[in-house]
């Protein structure tokens, strides 16, 4: 069995904390490859050469020419380290591709880039690149382990590549997030026509590269065991639940932790006062500090209900848009701190006009003020129509601000559920339904324990207590890994190739019609 030490791991991702966020995956992509380098596996992280990227990391060494990518020239590995963790990054240089004013994925105006696909087939081009060994590098992984459809060519590519290959792993945080282009950028993206497919990329007439890494990936996952059932049903599939049965026995759940090291009270420099279990008078004191802070009547015994998350249909923005002036009528406060639709962003900023002193809305995406929030407020508002995971939630119970969520993906496996739980284990409010009444009456239930002083502490206390730091799921993937990596493995890839260079898994089920042959990566 391969050791730790002895196990390399490409991880290639497009956003990575504390460099560049738009949501959990910066999260996960840096506080995952932490734990598993520290159970002692050599990972490193393959992130585009975003402006904020090449300013924030640390440089270390020169450059190394990936070769050329179709519509962008040349590509560079710019080797570097996470500035807060130390992790060894792989920075993918390529000014035309990344280096421009806006977000990873749109322009300032929040549309996608048009050229989108040449960026993040870009990425799994250099991800391919390395994992053979091509151009001089001494290093080449066991397992590349791609995210979401930033990374979905990297299995496509790698299935049909000529040399030595590693197995690939594929992990889906959000299944509504696809990677869909039109068909006539198939030639520009370099990838032969036979690949569109339906066994292949084609998805309802259009290039999906998530499609493309759930068919050629040797073992996918996604965030919550929950989730992981959910999207196998025409509900939440999207379109890709047929897949995703066809390959049930190549997908497994393994759910997302909290990095305690920047999501815990006692630490969090950014708060007015830190507190923890044993002294949780300081939340007292951030409570006042930063209902002044927000606007807010500075009332101690009031509840404070936070909204925080990107403001989108996925969230039910709408919902809690609908459900402001019932919570503001029963007593309580709302803060809202997000960034999404200009829609919900309108109509939240015009309720915190409606009700001063009792509606804050903060519109914009600012880690320090995340934290801060979750500080301040009693409960989390976090109702969303799916969830793949949400860490959200579980970081608000480690700040003793207890969420009331909608019993649905990885929220109905972390949030122990006061109503359905009376052995002093509950640690929220969790509600089925999807109607503005349905949220309303678990929101009141909520407001009704907030009441209850020593009910709440006993909960406060329980969640503060749970545990979801990233040793467990480090120590899953790595089981994981080490049955793709494994002595009696065979070759792995959907198309048959060259042997690997260590024996793989087979993966037959799942092979393609496609014929054999080789796809320039
Ligand atoms: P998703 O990835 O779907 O947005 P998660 O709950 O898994 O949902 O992760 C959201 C991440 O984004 C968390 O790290 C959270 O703290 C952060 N976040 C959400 N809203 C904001 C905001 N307005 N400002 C800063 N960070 C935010
Ligand atoms: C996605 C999901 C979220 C998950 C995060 C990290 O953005 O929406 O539920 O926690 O990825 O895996």
């Amino acid at each position: 069995m391969i050791r730790p030490e002895t196990m390399r791991i490409l991880f290639v991702t497009s956003e990575f904390y504390p460099l560049v966020k738009t949501g959990g995956l910066a999260d996960v992509s840096a506080a995952l490859p932490a734990a598993l380098a520290e159970l002692g596996i050599d990972v490193r992280v393959m992130v585009p050469g975003y402006s904020e990227a090449l300013d924030g990391a640390e440089h270390l060494d020169e450059s190394v020419p990936l070769g050329e990518v179709p519509g962008a020239g040349t590509i560079r590995l710019l080797p570097a380290r996470s500035p807060d963790s130390g992790l060894p990054l792989w920075l993918i240089d390529c000014p035309p591709l990344y280096q421009r004013a806006g977000g990873p994925y749109q322009d300032p105006d929040g549309r996608d880039w048009p050229d989108n696909d040449l960026r993040f087939a870009a990425l799994s081009r250099a991800a391919a690149r390395v994992s053979q060994g091509e151009h001089g590098l001494n290093w080449r992984p066991d397992v590349v382990h791609a995210n979401d459809w930033h990374s979905g060519l990297v299995p496509l590519l790698l299935s049909h590549a000529a040399t030595r290959r590693p197995a690939t792993v594929l992990t889906i945080h959000n299944l509504a997030f696809q990677g869909l282009f039109d068909a006539d950028r198939l030639p520009r993206l370099g990838l032969p026509a036979d690949c569109f497919s339906p066994d292949g990329i084609e998805f309802y007439g259009r290039i999906s590269f998530l499609k493309a890494g759930i068919r050629h990936a040797n073992h996918l996952t996604t965030v919550s065991r929950t989730y992981a059932q959910e999207i196998q049903t025409p509900e939440f599939g999207c379109g890709l639940d047929g897949l995703l049965r066809q390959r049930a026995e190549r997908l497994v759940g393994i759910p997302n932790g909290a990095d305690y090291r920047i999501w815990d009270p006692a630490r969090d420099l950014p708060l007015p006062r830190r507190y923890s279990l044993a002294e949780i008078a300081g939340k007292r004191i951030c409570k006042e500090v930063l209902q002044r802070e927000l606007g807010l009547a500075v009332e101690p015994d009031t509840p404070v209900v936070a909204f925080m998350s990107r403001l989108t249909e996925q969230k039910m923005a709408d919902t809690v848009a609908e459900a402001v002036p019932r919570l503001v009528e029963v007593g309580a406060q709302l803060a809202v701190h997000g960034q999404g639709d200009r829609t919900h962003e309108t109509r939240f900023l015009a309720l915190a006009e409606r009700y001063p002193g009792r509606v804050s809305v903060r519109i914009g995406y600012q880690e320090r003020r995340a934290r801060r929030l979750l500080a301040v407020a009693d409960i989390l508002l976090h109702p969303s129509r799916f969830e793949p995971f949400g860490l959200v939630p579980i970081y608000a119970l480690r700040y003793g601000t207890l969420p009331v969520v909608r019993r649905v993906g990885g929220l109905a496996d972390s949030v122990v559920d006061s109503a359905t739980n009376n052995d002093g284990e509950a640690t929220g409010f969790a509600f089925t339904g999807g109607s503005l009444e349905d949220l309303l009456g678990c929101l009141t239930r909520a407001l009704d324990t907030f009441r209850q002083p020593v009910g709440w502490r006993r909960m406060q206390r329980c969640a503060m207590r749970r545990d979801f730091g990233w040793k467990g799921p480090a120590e899953e993937y790595f089981a994981l890994y080490r049955t793709l990596t494994g002595p009696r493995a065979g070759p792995v890839s959907a198309a048959p190739g060259p042997p690997a260079p260590r024996p793989q898994e087979a993966d037959m089920r799942v092979s393609t019609p496609m014929r054999a042959r080789t796809i320039s990566t």
